[in-house]
């Protein structure tokens, strides 16, 4: 199985990659989680963190703590989406199990540097910052990542926090653009492929019938998330961004895109955090990314729903 490093600012829709990544070990390890700063503050992106671990009854997987601001900005935060938690909607228990005392950016490198080269995963769900610190810290870990696989970015879909960006580029537009060009390989699920992975109310329905706590919990967390995006968009479902990252590491057919050059905009006012993709090979700039169009929404779904129903 694949072993990988979550890194998250949980986050409904985050929580949900979390529980299809742990109900499906199989095919995946999670070694740990890593909390950024994002959706809300660092300290209540950790605590959400042990609470979808001990929902998902995992308490062995360890929750770090990460950075508590992006790499030169101030944080931008997105509880008018998420809630006042970040993670409003079940009501879930104050977590049991220990944040680990180890900082989460030297987590990462340890983990890179102490595994067999090209092993390990780093799956990110938040702002760049914890992977773009440990590239700056300890530049030997960019030769040893397997793959990254980001929810990130947006090309032909625009953006979602300014006309221009999407929200995990835009907070830590610098750290984004570290990463971009760190020369591993890069897997991104920008709002292109989101914005087609609508959770309509027949599949968040199929959810809740599966009748075990996992399934009422991404239930509640999803109806409270999509209240925002429904409103904003008009759709009969809303957007489900995070987990596409893990389903594309379960079924990668699911998805199709390019590999080409991606490059993040740190310069302009207008439109910094903007994702540029060069998906038509117009410039002969470096292709340093997989950037993926489209994704298969009935069959998300389907694997979705068949491995929450593997969980408590
Ligand atoms: C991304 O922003 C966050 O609010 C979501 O959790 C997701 O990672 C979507 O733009
Ligand atoms: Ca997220």
């Amino acid at each position: 199985s694949r072993k990988i490093i979550i890194d998250t600012d949980p986050g409904q829709d985050d929580a949900v990659a979390i529980l299809l990544a742990l109900a499906s070990p199989e095919e995946i390890e999670v070694l740990g989680i890593v909390a950024v700063a994002g959706n809300v503050g660092l300290a209540q992106n950790a605590i959400n963190a042990r609470k979808v671990v001990e929902l998902s009854g995992r308490t062995d997987i360890p929750v770090y703590a990460g950075c508590a601001r992006p790499m030169r900005r101030t944080l931008v935060t997105a509880e008018h989406v998420h809630g006042d938690t970040g993670l409003n909607g079940p009501d879930l228990p104050d977590p049991q199990v220990p944040l680990q005392a180890q900082h989460g950016v030297d987590y990462i490198i340890d983990t890179l540097m102490n595994a067999e080269p090209k092993t390990v995963t780093l799956c990110t769900l938040g702002p760049l910052t914890n992977i773009a610190m440990a590239l700056i810290k300890q530049p030997e870990i960019a030769d040893r990542i397997q793959e990254i696989v980001m929810m990130g970015g947006a090309y032909f879909e625009v953006g979602n926090i300014t006309p221009a960006a999407e929200f995990n580029i835009y907070v830590d537009p610098e750290a984004a653009n570290v990463v971009m060009r760190c020369g591993g390989p890069i897997t991104i699920q920008p709002l292109d492929v989101t914005h087609m992975i609508q959770s309509t109310p027949a599949r968040l329905d199929a959810i809740k019938a599966l009748g075990n706590r996992s399934g009422q919990a991404v239930y509640d967390m999803l109806t409270f998330s999509e209240g925002f995006d429904l409103k904003k968009y008009g759709w009969t479902g809303a957007p489900l961004h995070d987990p596409t990252v893990i389903a594309y590491l379960l079924q990668p057919e699911l998805f199709e895109g390019r590999h080409c050059n991606v490059e993040i905009e740190t310069a302009s006012e207008l439109t910094v955090g903007m994702t540029v993709v060069d998906y038509w090979h117009v410039t002969e700039r470096p292709r340093n990314a997989t950037y993926m169009r489209s994704g298969d929404a009935d069959g998300f779904y389907k694997l979705l729903t068949e491995r929450l129903a593997r969980l408590p």
